[in-house]
């Protein structure tokens, strides 16, 4: 069980009516609340917790339709994305009680003063390295929507500028990350056919190949809705069409493949993050076919090479610098 949940089921009376958790965590934590429901939007925790809990976690970027009289929110890393699930929270619950759990070492003290416009926010519960706090709704905003909190910014590229629209919480908010500046650089000669940009965040790669190479199909795929809400939104931005997937890693990817193309994730300490890229490196050749090809961005300090190398082909590292690395390998023949 999650520490926070755990946190929760110490408080367990104060959550016995339908209480929405929102960002909650692929635990049992829905089994012993019988009368709560779940709001995810990352693809691989819904998954674990459809298969568990039928119909019980309603899954997107938008606070579910269905009626609840208090809800939980798991703090989630990004600030912005914190304001933006209390404010669809507190939109729903004028008079009511709204509830932020989280460890301490992710900033729940920080994060309990963004509870301040709806109320005086007071700590319930401080166990397992994490704090639970409450506010009673008084002041209940307006919902606000979304799009309102997007960032929009251009990356100029060779062949003219590109719009990029990114939401709260997504990879590199509201600026173009050095390491896919980089790719960007170094987007010529791929294969023409069917391109993947996995871990796509606000679409940045995606897009500018297939303003680039229109002819080839783009899907676009990535584990956080709020991603590839973002990326739906920057190919509308630059007038581009292209598939977006959310799902869990290179397995909710199309086969049949020409190129493949990421920034992958990579985080310190997270470790689900370094599996879905060594899975990525793992599997490419399952998804590429003959001649395909993976190109991808990296810190250079990461030791992919030698992983390409024995799972796809010879890897030949195609430009690098600032702290990254462009690799290039194709599926050869076995
Ligand atoms: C380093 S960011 C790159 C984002 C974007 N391509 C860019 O260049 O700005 C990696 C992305 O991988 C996504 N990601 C993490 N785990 C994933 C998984 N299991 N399956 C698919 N995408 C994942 C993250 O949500 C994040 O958007």
């Amino acid at each position: 069980m999650d520490p926070r949940s755990e946190v929760l089921l110490r408080q367990a009376e104060l959550f016995q009516g339908s209480v929405l958790l929102a960002g909650l965590p692929a635990d049992d934590l829905l089994g012993k609340l019988p009368n709560a429901h779940g709001w995810c939007w990352h693809a691989g925790d819904q998954a674990v917790l459809d298969a568990r809990f039928e119909g019980r976690c309603h899954f997107g970027v938008n606070v579910p339709e269905q009626a609840f009289e208090t809800a939980v929110l798991f703090v989630p890393k990004a600030r912005d994305l914190t304001d933006y699930v209390l404010n669809a929270l507190a939109s729903r619950l004028a008079g009511r009680e709204l509830y932020l759990v989280g460890e301490k070492r992710s900033g729940i003290e920080a994060a309990a003063k963004q509870l301040s416009p709806f109320g005086k926010p007071r700590k319930v519960d401080s166990a397992r390295h994490c704090q639970l706090w409450l506010v009673t709704v008084e002041n209940a905003p307006q919902a606000v929507t979304l799009e309102s909190m997007a960032q929009r910014y251009k990356v100029d590229l060779e062949d003219g500028p590109l719009t990029v629209v990114s939401l709260p919480g997504v990879f590199s908010h509201g600026r173009l990350d050095r390491g896919s500046a980089l790719l960007l650089q170094h987007l010529d000669k791929l294969p023409s056919g069917e391109v993947l940009d996995f871990g796509c965040g606000a679409g940045v790669l995606g897009a500018a190949v297939k303003r680039r190479y229109p002819h080839n199909n783009v899907t676009l795929l990535d584990v956080d809705a709020f991603a590839t809400a973002s990326s739906r939104l920057t190919l509308a931005a630059n007038g581009l069409e292209g598939e977006v997937l959310t799902g869990d890693g290179i397995d909710a990817a199309p086969m049949g493949l020409s190129t493949i193309l990421s920034n992958p994730p990579f985080h310190v300490g997270v470790h689900t993050d370094y599996l879905a890229t060594e899975n990525l490196l793992r599997k490419a050749r399952q998804h590429l076919k003959n001649g395909g090809e993976l190109r991808l961005v990296a810190n250079a300090f990461l030791r992919y090479q030698p992983l390409i190398e024995e799972h796809l082909g010879v890897c030949a590292v195609k430009a690098q610098g600032q702290g990254f690395r462009v690799y290039r390998a194709k599926r050869e023949k076995k």
